[in-house]
């Protein structure tokens, strides 16, 4: 059976019936709890814009970090409630629970046309619950705000590889469609897993390799390159015998590191040179280093510029890149010329070369608004880190198959 689309949904009608609508609100807040990156607040909108133009009861639900089960004003979609309210230019309530008294009423308060956010669902451990029957408790109540009537829309894409009451088990209490956003992103990720035109570039970064060994394993047989930087790249170097210093490492990632080089050596490319800091501070004395010149005690925070460059020119060569991963700590000002090379080095791929290039979500694609960078000059910029590599591992979505079944 094939996924029902929000178009579907709209075909139907859905002038005043309540749809229950899961988003990905998930967003970075700094330390006064104000929104840094809101990226994939507005990839929402389309949804939520067209729910509200066919006259629909528009109640959104979302989670924000991991509040662990509980209520926790630190995790609050407060920033969220009003950060919508500017974009939509209609007030949107925030219900002070989850799926108690309050969102209840204000639920059946609403008017057509009318768009209100549940609390974070993560204040319910029922939320992300292992067990079924708890996680379909939690989903009765959620789908109750819908009832009489009301449909589900599932466009929280980064979040749709959790198995979770108000991604999956939801979907199965109400009639449920993919939003705007899912149907996109499955689109053109799709697109890069099962027809990615040579020469394939994967780019991948960030700091755990272990969280990217089943996307290298998976990639490295389609891929022509797989290129390695951010804090993983030093699991590697070491694997290597360099001595990285205080720079991240993974030791128990290092025996690993050497398989995945003798398996897939002629693809994978590492750094050439470093950009070494004295201090994990913006403000640190720095210097450019070969691989075994970090100074004692120090660490390096980034790819050097010979690296950039060398990176650069196999994705100038591309005709295909995913990009999952900062190449160096970013969000400080002085570690960030590696990762912009990089995401600079997509965009004139794009322009000069007709390369389809993806930008994998997560930290990568908060760089690329955070940099000022061209967003349309990319192909794609997913919201979803962790759902936008399993799709690309070819994992099942949960979220993605209940809307088949
Ligand atoms: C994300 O930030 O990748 C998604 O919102 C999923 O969040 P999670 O990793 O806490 O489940």
């Amino acid at each position: 059976m094939t996924t029902r689309t929000l178009k579907d949904l709209l075909d139907e009608g859905v002038e005043g019936r309540h749809i229950l609508v899961r988003s990905d609100f998930n967003v970075p807040l700094n330390d006064d709890g104000e929104i840094t990156d809101p990226g994939r607040i507005d990839a929402s909108l389309p949804t939520i814009q067209a729910l509200i133009d066919g006259g629909a009861k528009v109640i959104l639900s979302a989670h924000l970090g991991r509040p662990k089960g509980e209520a926790n004003p630190k995790f609050s979609l407060a920033p969220v409630a009003e950060a919508l309210s500017e974009r939509l230019g209609q007030y949107v309530a925030l219900a002070g629970d989850v799926t108690g008294e309050d969102a209840h009423e204000r639920a059946n308060g609403l008017n057509d046309g009318d768009v209100m956010l549940i609390e974070n669902v993560r204040f319910d451990a029922r939320e992300t619950s292992k067990d079924e029957a708890e996680r379909g408790a939690f989903a009765d109540e959620l789908a109750a705000l819908a009832a009489d009537n009301g449909a589900f829309v599932s466009d929280g894409f980064g979040v749709v590889h959790r198995a979770q009451a108000s991604v999956y088990d939801v979907a199965k209490r109400l009639p449920a469609y993919a939003g705007y956003l899912v149907e996109q992103e499955l689109d053109k990720l799709s697109s890069v897993k099962d027809n990615p035109t040579s020469p394939y570039v994967v780019v991948l970064g960030g700091s755990k390799v272990s969280d990217k060994l089943g996307v290298i394993e998976a990639l490295a047989e389609k891929a022509d390159k797989v290129i390695i930087g951010g804090g993983m790249c030093y699991t590697f170097l070491t694997a290597q015998g360099h001595n990285t210093q205080k720079s991240l490492l993974q030791e128990e990632m290092i025996d690993t590191c050497k398989d995945l080089l003798a398996k897939y050596g002629d693809k994978i490319v590492l750094p050439v040179d470093l950009l070494a800091a004295a201090e994990f501070d913006n403000d640190a004395e720095t210097k450019i280093v070969d691989l075994d010149g970090i100074p004692e005690g120090w660490l390096s925070t980034d790819i050097g510029p010979e690296t950039a460059k060398k990176y650069a020119e196999i994705i100038a060569e591309s005709k295909t890149v995913f990009w999952n991963g900062p190449m160096g700590v970013f969000e400080k000002p002085n570690f960030a010329e590696g990762t912009r090379a990089v995401a600079q080095a997509m965009i004139d791929a794009t322009a000069n070369n007709g390369s389809f290039t993806v930008v994998g979500g997560g930290d990568s694609a908060a760089s690329v608004r955070v940099l000022g960078l061209d967003e349309d000059g990319f192909s794609h910029i997913s919201t979803g880190g962790g759902a936008s590599l399993e799709l690309l591992e070819g994992k099942d979505l949960p979220g993605v198959a209940v809307l088949n079944s």
